[in-house]
């Protein structure tokens, strides 16, 4: 089988210019309103289109690491990246992008032993001393967290600049008697199963949907969080969310950037109220808490669905979920991720929504079912959502970041240097606690 992938374009002349000069690729035809280029067996084809189209990315694969670098010395001048290694996706690759936008990868497959190579360096003992115990961090820790581990423990840490995988957790948590990982770390029963000495998983997240409790428990290793110390920072953001979403903040930030401000204008970014309006906050917990107090500042009316109704220090009515889904203006989701609340947000619940209702998630993404989601603003079912999770993290679907009524945040709820800070100290205290057979300030399990 062989096939052409196609784009539109407005300007032929200058594609034929950039894929045969700059890129040296060798025209395969050209039929006037129609070129195509071919590299080794791959066929490119642009045609005239009224709009161009700039979306989508051309792979150019090579056969080693070196043609990768040869050709980062040849096309410097367009790429946007430095050739690197994704040890997720298991590629050495570069970025660089043609006169329309489109984005251009030029990428190696790395061989398994390859990736391996390159993975045996990322962990590091920062304080060698055999009469302490071993800790495993998974990613260095703001310093003054790093420095009370080291007290305590010989410090096995991550010291490269991305996650590790499951086989490297896998390899480097035999013989550790602590560990220290992030909400992005998947603690499985097989890595627990290999975790011959381990006495503890010390998570750095309020959120521990990462690990798997019971078979944590069953091998008697203690699991702590850290809850309380983030509470107010993710409320920040979510209210950030909120003002964001609802005037319109980033496109129109955008708009005045790229030199569109010409003169007030009556009808220029309307958004929404936030003031008076229905603050819906779904998990009344400690965040969603600290959300709704924020609330009454603007005046808003709280009504709130969860587990069970809470004692409170503001006012705020308990409703049904139905109700709750119904009648906010804008909706908070505070909840953690399980089997139940997984979609707790489907089809439809969206469409009960208001048709001019905000949904904001700082939880999890899972929460929500993104597909829906997306159809749900793409066809106003709602008005707008601010996100800072995702259902696959890293992985933010193209179409959401393409709809102008989102805003897709990298995951930054509890991103405050203060914040951080806390979270590594309270994380450093639950491990060298339960090491020390005493009770750990925010154990799970
Ligand atoms: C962040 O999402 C956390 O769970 O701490
Ligand atoms: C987390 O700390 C929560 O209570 O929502």
């Amino acid at each position: 089988m062989s096939g052409i992938v196609f784009f539109k374009t407005q300007d032929l002349d200058g594609i034929r210019k950039f894929y045969t000069g700059t890129l040296g690729l060798s025209l395969y035809l050209d039929q006037g309103k129609c070129l195509i280029f071919a590299h080794n067996g791959f066929l490119i084809g642009f045609y005239l289109g009224l709009e161009s189209q700039t979306q989508g990315t051309i792979t150019f694969l090579y056969d080693s690491k070196s043609l990768v670098d040869a050709a980062y010395e040849r096309f410097r001048s367009i790429s946007t990246t430095e050739p690197c290694v994704n040890a997720l996706f298991g590629i050495y690759h570069f970025w660089a992008s043609d006169p329309e936008g489109r984005v251009l990868e030029f990428q190696y497959f790395l061989k398994p032993e390859e990736i391996q190579t390159d993975s045996n360096e990322i962990v590091e003992i920062l304080n060698e001393d055999s009469s302490k115990p071993k800790l495993l961090l998974t990613r260095l820790l703001p310093q003054k967290a790093m420095d009370k581990l080291q007290e305590v423990f010989e410090l096995h840490a991550n010291t490269s600049d991305r996650a590790m995988q499951i086989r490297e957790l896998n390899e480097h948590i035999a013989g550790k008697d602590a560990l220290v990982c992030l909400l992005n770390d998947r603690i499985d029963a097989e890595l627990i199963a290999a975790a011959d000495k381990l006495k503890v998983i010390a998570n750095y997240a309020v959120g521990y949907n990462n690990i798997d409790l019971e078979a944590a428990k069953a091998r008697n290793i203690a699991v702590c969080n850290t809850p309380g110390v983030l509470t107010e920072s993710t409320a920040d953001l979510a209210w950030a969310l909120i003002m964001a979403t609802a005037r319109r903040i980033p496109e129109s930030d955008k708009f005045s950037r790229e030199g569109k401000f010409l003169g007030w204008e009556p009808l220029l970014f309307l958004g929404k109220d936030i003031h008076h309006k229905t603050l819906g906050i779904l998990g009344m917990g400690r965040i969603g808490q600290a959300v709704a107090r924020r609330a009454i500042g603007f005046g808003m009316d709280i009504i709130y669905h969860g587990p069970s109704t809470k004692e409170l220090d503001f006012p705020a009515q308990y409703v049904e979920f139905d109700t709750l889904i119904r009648e906010a203006d804008i909706l908070s989701l505070h909840l953690p991720l399980t089997p139940e609340t997984r979609h707790m947000i489907g089809e439809k619940e969206l469409r009960a929504m208001k048709p001019g209702a905000i949904l904001i998630n700082t939880a999890r993404g899972a929460i929500v079912d993104e597909k829906m989601l997306i159809k749900a603003l793409r066809e106003g079912w709602i008005w707008a959502a601010g996100l800072d999770v995702y259902e696959e993290e890293p992985e933010i679907p193209a179409e959401l970041k393409e709809l102008p009524n989102v805003l897709v945040l990298p995951h930054i709820g509890s991103a405050s240097l203060e914040t951080r800070e806390a979270m590594g100290m309270l994380a450093a205290r639950n491990a060298i606690a339960i090491i020390d057979g005493k009770q750990a300030p925010a154990r799970v399990v």
